[in-house]
């Protein structure tokens, strides 16, 4: 086990598994003798190391944007689409989803499995994890200051995050959305297989520090009862229902879910102002199964179905 970072973080330590790892710098030399990278840098970080980790002989799983879309890179949801992992054969990279779409997907797939998807509005509110330490830090920095009556900086968001709410993850593009938002679209049509789905999003940065949640609109093909959408999500992988508001539980919020593994699902109810339709809320620690947790799921798929001695020999 080695972890790697940049020159800045080099001699750290980070105890891992009752150990304790020393950070060293990453070099391509330094993936000499590994069999799998978890990526997790920016873009252009992962562009410039990831062909060096392959090249070294080991297979990427790159939490980045920069391969997601690539034709010849698997964009895998191990609950939703495992059998995409055979393709990591192409280039040796496995790309991590985007984390709000990722717990979206999750919960639609059991739904879409069952009634197909004919459209999807999809309205986020993401905590500043997911812009990584500098939101975190920045969001506590803004909220002391405040108190303090001290000066508000803002470096990692467009505008003051405490306090707010900033309909603005990522670049804007052309055509008025954001890259966030393109995201969510292109994202969930290549892991659910349905490159024609029309999905509209608008993505939303909370003063949460950590935990997404996602308000999902969709419309299917065929007439559902709500029990039915609810015995689907009740039985699906990855899905914990959490939807009765008689219980003091009622539905799921980022600090409940903060730690966990699973995406929660709440809110169920029919939408009547489309023909079967349905809107629910869902929520997952974006950290966990948005990031780090499914990168760590697809690398256990990864070693027992392709890279271990029993594995499966398909391309
Ligand atoms: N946070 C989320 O919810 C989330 C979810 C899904 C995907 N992602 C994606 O995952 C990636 C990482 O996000 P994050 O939130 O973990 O970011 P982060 O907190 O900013 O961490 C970035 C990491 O990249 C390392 N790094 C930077 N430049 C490097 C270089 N030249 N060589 C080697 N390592 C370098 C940094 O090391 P130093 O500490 O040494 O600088 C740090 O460990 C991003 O592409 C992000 O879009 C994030």
């Amino acid at each position: 086990m080695l972890a790697l970072a940049s020159a800045r973080s080099v001699g750290e330590s980070l105890r891992f598994g009752g150990e304790e790892l020393k950070v060293a710098c990453a070099t391509p030399a330094a993936f000499a003798g590994v069999d799998v990278v978890l990526m997790a840098t920016g873009a252009d970080v992962s562009a410039a190391l990831a062909p060096a980790a392959v090249a070294a002989g080991a297979v990427v799983i790159d939490n980045s944007s920069h391969y997601r879309l690539d034709a010849d890179v698997p964009l895998v949801v191990p609950e939703v689409n495992p059998e995409a992992l055979a393709l990591h054969r192409r280039k040796g990279i496995v790309a991590n989803p985007n984390c709000a779409t990722v717990q979206m997907v999750v919960a639609l797939a059991p739904l879409h499995r069952s009634l197909t998807t004919t459209r999807v509005v999809a309205c986020t509110y993401q905590a500043v994890s997911g812009r990584g330490k500098k939101g975190i830090d920045e969001l506590s920095a803004q909220v002391m200051a405040l108190y303090n009556h001290g000066d508000i900086e803002t470096t990692a968001f467009a505008k003051r995050i405490a306090f707010n709410c900033l309909p603005h993850i990522d670049a804007f593009t052309a055509d008025g959305s954001t890259k966030e938002e393109q995201k969510l679209l292109h994202e969930t049509r290549k892991i659910l297989g349905a490159a024609a789905l029309p999905l509209c999003a608008t993505c939303v940065r909370v003063p949460v520090f950590n935990g997404h949640a996602v308000a999902v609109h969709a419309s299917f093909a065929k007439p559902f009862t709500l029990e039915a959408a609810r015995a689907l999500l009740r039985t699906a992988p990855g899905v914990v229902l959490r939807d009765d508001t008689e219980t003091p539980e009622a539905y799921p919020t980022p600090i409940e879910v903060d730690g966990e593994d699973a995406t929660f699902v709440g809110r169920l109810r029919l939408d009547p102002s489309a023909a079967n339709s349905l809107s629910f809320w869902c929520v997952a620690d974006n950290l966990r199964k948005g990031a780090a947790t499914n990168a760590v799921q697809i690398a256990e798929l990864l070693v027992r179905d392709h890279l271990g001695k029993g594995a499966a020999a398909t391309a």
